[in-house]
């Protein structure tokens, strides 16, 4: 009987949606409790391929009941694209439950986050879904949340935010909505949705009055915390192990495992500093045995060598239990591998994480060099039927961390997991 925390390590596709499905045959509950759509979660489920964006990756799993947790950015038109392609795949979507207090992410937001990333001289790259200008207005308060939405009286509030942000979007950017038009398509879908709208924290309650298994799912990763990641290269919530608490009413001391998802090489979408960032031959290896192009835009992923600086960091903020090592079969054919296991800046060693950009941008990284493997391990079912190379390296992750590697992954397919 436990609540596990599942969290990106790094900057998000580790492979989360991965993990959390092979995770919920045993759980009773799966709660997204940050972001929105701008995430991505691909299960591969016996060839069947599902890319789930809104949805908790329990879904695929009949008796597991699907949270989007209060601290969630939903995108209401997404939630209906999302619900209908699980329906036409067979799945069963009356164990979906959507938070009331959860935030309405509208289509202004969208045109929003495009305006103001177009107009920004140092772009982050956003996945243009709207979530900062929505994570904006919820902490300004001047959100609308999904009891609003679909109450009685949502004709007021709805027509309320849609006037404010049309008025705001007309004098500064001079782009005129269709307000009416707006209004009337978020009637509708208000109405289609509203069946999904429940008070989430007392179903949560409920579970954990009753012992259950309750994964809480992370998306995005830590270093795009808002507050702890490479601001303001970042996303615009908490996707560290303490936000999942608020976004989630899980209380904290309720959490009993943190499983930080690290690739076994890093990626990043989006600008912002990558201290070891590689390019040419290796990169685009292993991007292409990766398959390295985003869930949710398509953009090619940024490709570097491990880094055990940033995952210390990220393990510190979490509260890292234990590890779930995924796509250790990419880095199959490589002579050598690189970890780096320290910065270099101005000369001096750091090994810590800079808060600062300009730091980090000029940031070096210190390798350590290991052997590489040259076997297909993507049909290995065990940790020792691994060579001997893919071993070393494993414990040398364990090592470098102090925090036992408890599951690894070696191909995109819920079969190709197993537990240390
Ligand atoms: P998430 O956002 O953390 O859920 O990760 P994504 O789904 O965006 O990206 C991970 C990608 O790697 C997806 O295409 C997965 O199907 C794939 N994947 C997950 N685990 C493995 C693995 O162990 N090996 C390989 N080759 N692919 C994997
Ligand atoms: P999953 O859950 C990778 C990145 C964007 C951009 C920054 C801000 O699939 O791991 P946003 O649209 O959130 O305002 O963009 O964050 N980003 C992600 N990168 N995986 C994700 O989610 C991401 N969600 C946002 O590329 O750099
Ligand atoms: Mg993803």
């Amino acid at each position: 009987m436990a609540v596990t925390c599942v969290v990106g390590s790094m900057w998000g596709d580790e492979g989360k949606g991965k993990i959390i499905d092979y995770l919920a045959n045993k759980a009773d509950m799966v709660i997204r409790a940050q972001g929105g759509n701008n995430a991505g979660h691909t299960i591969v489920k016996d060839g069947t391929k599902y890319a789930l964006h809104l949805m908790p990756s329990g879904v695929i799993r009949p008796s597991c009941k699907n949270i989007l947790g209060s601290g969630m950015a939903v995108d209401p038109q997404s939630f209906l694209e999302e619900i209908r392609d699980l329906n036409k795949k067979g799945l069963n979507t009356t164990n979906i439950y959507l938070s009331s207090r959860a935030h309405v992410l509208m289509p202004y937001h969208r045109l929003l986050d495009k305006l103001k990333e177009d107009e920004r001289e140092e772009k982050i790259g956003t996945t243009h879904k709207g979530i900062g200008p929505c994570y904006s207005e919820k902490v300004s308060r001047d959100g609308i949340r999904f009891c609003d939405f679909v109450c009685a009286n949502n004709d007021y509030h709805i027509r309320k935010s849609v006037e404010k942000n049309a008025k705001f979007i007309g004098e500064l950017y001079s782009v005129q909505l269709d307000k009416e038009q707006m209004i009337s398509e978020l009637l509708e879908i208000a109405e289609l949705i509203k069946p999904y709208v429940c008070d989430t924290v007392n179903l949560v309650y409920e579970s954990l009055d009753n012992s259950e298994d309750i994964l809480l799912e992370g998306a995005q990763g830590s270093l795009l915390d808002v507050t702890y990641g490479t601001y303001p290269f970042v996303t615009s919530s908490n996707p560290i192990s303490g936000g999942f608490s608020v976004g989630s009413g899980v209380p904290a001391n309720k959490i009993d495992r943190v499983i930080a998802v690290v690739k076994a090489y890093t990626t990043r979408v989006g600008e912002g500093p990558f201290v070891t960032e590689l390019f040419g031959e290796i990169a685009d290896d292993l991007r292409t045995k990766g398959n390295e192009f985003g869930t949710t835009t398509g953009r090619p992923r940024r490709i570097g060598w491990l880094d055990a600086v940033a995952l210390k960091y990220s393990a510190k903020i979490n509260g890292t239990t234990e590890i779930a090592l995924t796509l250790l079969d990419v880095l199959s054919g490589r002579d050598k591998i690189k970890i780096c296991v320290g910065y270099e800046y101005e000369g001096e060693k750091l090994d810590y994480f800079p808060a600062g950009m300009d730091v980090m941008a000029k940031a070096l990284p210190i390798y350590e060099e290991m052997d590489g493997f040259s076997e297909d391990i993507t049909q290995v079912t065990s940790f020792e039927e691994l060579p001997k190379e893919a071993i070393a390296y494993v414990k040398r992750i364990e090592e470098l961390l102090s925090i036992p590697v408890s599951i690894v992954s070696v191909g995109p397919d819920r079969k190709q997991t197993f537990f240390r």
